[in-house]
């Protein structure tokens, strides 16, 4: 490209100002300094095996995961890009059992900033897209953040985003007024807004699911899968396509693009665990991001957004995407449980109780 045409380009810098000037210039700057953390990732994971960060350590994180390397360094290089700037009254991340304050040599602000650093971490060392997915809040004012000032319901967010890092590294981001997509030039190093206004398409003919828990997913779940699976020859009446790359970001990413429902839902694997992603810094900011392209997402049981978490890092079911096929999937899991489903199994349908005495 000629270099003139490039200096109509909007860059995320440019984007970010001009959506929050004013009010939230502060946010600006916080989600400028998340762009750079993005670069140096990004950098990081494009070396691969060549910069010696492949594999993993011999701890594991408050979910009991064992930790790559990359997990931890991804973790030092957000907290590092973002703590000095006077935006942040603290940051909670999937690899931090507790909060992490802001050191007291930096002034404090009022936005807090919840992440998980490296979504996908299993792919990391088989050159698998990754990404990084992150939350914005805000308290009422300036100050150290407490426990219960992250404990907020998906809607109150400010700004949400990922970074996915694939063949090429793109930022996609939402400010509460719309989804937008950037990718990053690295000649210049700037990131260009490349997907502005992204929609998702209400239809979709694609599902993203783990079918190898399929033993133990909720009926409903089973429900809508084996109907997908039955394609043309059952009552959707139409073949299905499946993906599953076990990064959630890149499952989201295409989901974005080109539509499609993503579901990690609630099973019985392990009762004490509600679902396998977690609300704060996967479930939130995805679905945010969703809503602000179009799509929809629930829990099963109604809007992500509106679960208000008692645990820093509580786990929540997800099934996100196409707004018509994820209101099928609520569809079925209410008509589960009124037993509409299942009509003949319904006493009233039973020859016996007809006749009860
Ligand atoms: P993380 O690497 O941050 O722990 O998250 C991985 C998540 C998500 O990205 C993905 O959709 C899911 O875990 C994959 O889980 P399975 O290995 O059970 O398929
Ligand atoms: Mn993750
Ligand atoms: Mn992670």
């Amino acid at each position: 490209m000629p270099m003139h045409m490039q200096f109509g380009r909007t860059t995320l810098s440019k984007f970010v100002i001009e959506q929050t000037r004013g009010q939230h210039s502060e946010l600006g700057a916080l989600i400028i300094d998340v762009a750079a953390a993005v670069k140096t990732i990004a950098s990081m994971v494009a070396k691969g095996a060549l910069a010696g960060h492949h594999g993993a350590l011999d701890t594991t994180n408050i979910q009991g995961e064992v930790q790559k390397k990359l997990d931890v360094l991804t973790n030092e290089a957000i907290i590092h890009h973002c703590e000095w700037g006077g935006q942040l009254a603290g940051m909670a991340s999937e690899e931090m059992d507790d909060p992490y304050p802001i050191p007291a040599q930096y002034p404090l602000g009022r936005y807090l900033l919840i992440f998980d650093p490296l979504d996908g971490s299993s792919n990391s060392d088989v050159n698998v897209s990754v990404g990084t997915i992150f939350s914005v809040f805000a308290r009422a004012e300036a100050g150290a953040a407490e426990l219960s000032d992250y404990l907020r319901p998906g809607s109150e967010q400010l700004a949400a985003g990922y970074a996915i890092y694939g063949p090429s590294t793109m930022m996609v981001l939402t400010l509460g007024k719309g989804t937008h997509g950037f990718t990053l030039d690295r000649e210049t190093g700037n990131f260009i807004l490349t997907h502005p206004d992204i929609t998702v398409p209400e239809d979709t003919r694609e599902f993203a699911i783990n079918t190898s828990n399929e033993r133990f997913w909720e009926p409903p779940v089973q429900r809508y899968v084996a109907e997908c699976k039955a394609g043309k020859t059952g009552v959707r009446g139409a073949d299905f396509n499946m993906r599953w790359i076990a990064s959630m970001v890149a499952e989201i990413h295409r989901i974005l693009l080109r539509g499609g429902i993503f579901m990690y839902p609630k099973d019985n694997k392990d009762p004490s665990k509600p679902g396998r992603l977690r609300l704060l810094y996967e479930a939130s900011p995805m679905a945010m991001l969703m809503e602000q392209a179009g799509g929809s997402a629930s829990t099963g049981r109604g809007r992500i957004l509106d679960v208000s978490p008692d645990e820093l890092h509580q786990r929540v079911p997800v099934i996100i995407g196409s707004k018509n096929e994820v209101e099928r999937v609520e569809r079925y899991h209410r008509e589960y449980a009124d037993g509409s489903d299942r009509p003949f199994e319904s006493p009233l349908f039973s020859e016996r109780s007809l006749y009860r005495e």
